[in-house]
């Protein structure tokens, strides 16, 4: 009975001449097969003393694993040749193998880095696991406040911080402005903080996770109009130069004035009518984009600035928000469905 060296090198020169898929075909048979060769040096191992059983098995084992590889791999080439009738043709086209893309919300999320960056803006992103200090207090809502309601924040169960308090998922990217004053310390500052936020709300417009970007921006002598002139830079640049941006406004604790912004809607371009009737995605001809203001003097002073000596502005919008706006998308939660056929658009 040959061993399993003989076997193995007999294999390696009859490998050789199977220059087709028949006489592969027969070659696999008589070793692997049930009568093969294989199985033959497997019923040796009955001759065998115990202690050599397991060395003699496990040899048999990686012999087996070796041949069939060999055998598959030789049976590819070989189909492809007979695919092709012939040699293996170099010169065809190979094989296209489909393409993954960038998710939408990535791709915003880079679009509008690059439009701030641009112009000065520092891209940042902080902890979207975070102190109520950071969302809360330093933005001018102490403790018990009603304007945290708002936010609807989810508490992490985890030990309460002696100076920043609980944890939290943070509403809003806000909580980033506190944070770049203690990193920049003296301004200028013009932060562009872009984070996941969180708010347990499910709909056509809201998930609960969702993105925020907010602006910061913090110097001597920074007024009203240097934010007007900014978001209307944005509103151009990102939806396109026939979009127009408004202040309207609005009330927000960490802001002084606070305004909410608005621009031209996307569909109707502020006409209100699409091919004679009623738009249906706005009433009055603009969409609401989110939330601005002076900065609070009070926000300055948590952050360790001088609110006699600077000022500054903020914005906070929603990257989904955004998208939905530009693209005319009625329901959010397909960014995050999965669904193969809404994403491939982008
Ligand atoms: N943080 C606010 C929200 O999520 C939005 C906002 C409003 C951000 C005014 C700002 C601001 O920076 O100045 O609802």
């Amino acid at each position: 009975m040959a061993g399993i060296d003989d076997i193995r090198s007999q294999f390696n020169n009859e490998l050789k001449h199977a220059s087709d898929l028949d006489k592969l075909q027969l070659l696999e048979t008589s070793y692997l097969g049930r009568n093969g060769k294989i199985n033959a040096l497997l019923a040796e191992m009955k001759s065998k003393t115990p202690e050599e059983r397991k060395s003699y098995g496990q040899e048999i084992n990686e012999l087996k694993q070796s041949l069939t590889l060999q055998i598959t791999q030789l049976k590819t080439l070989l189909s492809t040749r007979k695919d092709q009738g012939g040699d293996v043709d170099v010169t065809l086209p190979g094989t296209v193998y489909p393409k993954g893309s960038i998710h939408l919300v990535s791709i915003a999320i880079e679009e509008i880095s690059r439009i701030y960056e641009k112009i000065g803006f520092i891209r940042t992103s902080y902890p979207e696991v975070e102190y109520e200090f950071f969302s809360f207090e330093s933005l001018n809502m102490p403790k018990s406040h009603a304007a945290r309601d708002d936010f609807e924040t989810s508490f992490i169960d985890a030990p309460v911080h002696s100076k920043w308090g609980k944890m939290l998922l943070t509403p809003h990217t806000s909580s980033g402005q506190v944070r770049e004053m203690w990193r920049v310390g003296k301004p200028p500052i013009r932060m562009i903080n872009i984070a996941k936020t969180y708010r347990p709300n499910w709909d056509a417009t809201h998930t609960p996770m969702f993105f925020q970007f907010e602006g910061l921006c913090v110097d001597e002598g920074i007024n009203i109009t240097h934010l007007k002139g900014t978001l209307d830079h944005f509103v151009k640049e990102y939806f396109g130069s026939d979009i127009e941006g408004r202040l309207r406004p609005h009330h927000f604790q960490f802001t002084e004035p606070s305004f909410e912004v608005d621009v031209t809607c996307t569909v109707c371009k502020g006409t209100t009518k699409v091919e004679g009737a009623k738009c249906k995605v706005c009433k009055s001809g603009w969409l609401e984009l989110g939330g601005t203001g002076m900065v609070h003097p009070n926000v300055l002073k948590a952050g360790k600035i001088d609110p006699k000596k600077y000022s500054g502005w903020a914005f906070g919008f929603g990257v989904e928000r955004v998208i939905m706006m530009k693209y005319g998308i009625d329901d959010i939660r397909n960014y995050y469905a999965g669904d193969i056929r809404f994403l491939e658009q982008f």
